[in-house]
């Protein structure tokens, strides 16, 4: 089970995570990534299907903003 959520001061609004996991990651209004499900909280296990397009997102993000962990975030 994975859990996620973004580093928001390490973003830098390049937009990949949402290009390449749209289920999973949407941005605010500055361009800003967050998590769509828990509102950035880390605190939704991701869906089996998603779990490719998280592993992609995660390898890509080119600041390291898109946070893991097996347990949800506190
Ligand atoms: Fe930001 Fe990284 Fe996504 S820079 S927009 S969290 S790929």
């Amino acid at each position: 089970m994975y859990y996620t959520k973004i580093d928001r001061e390490r973003c830098i609004a390049c937009g990949l995570c949402q290009l390449i996991a749209p289920d999973i990651y949407e941005y605010d209004e500055n361009g800003i990534a967050y998590t769509k499900k828990d509102n950035n909280t880390g605190t939704y296990p991701l869906a089996k299907e998603d779990t490719l397009p998280f592993k992609k997102a995660y390898r890509s993000c080119p600041t390291g903003a898109i946070m893991r962990s097996d347990t949800p975030f506190s």
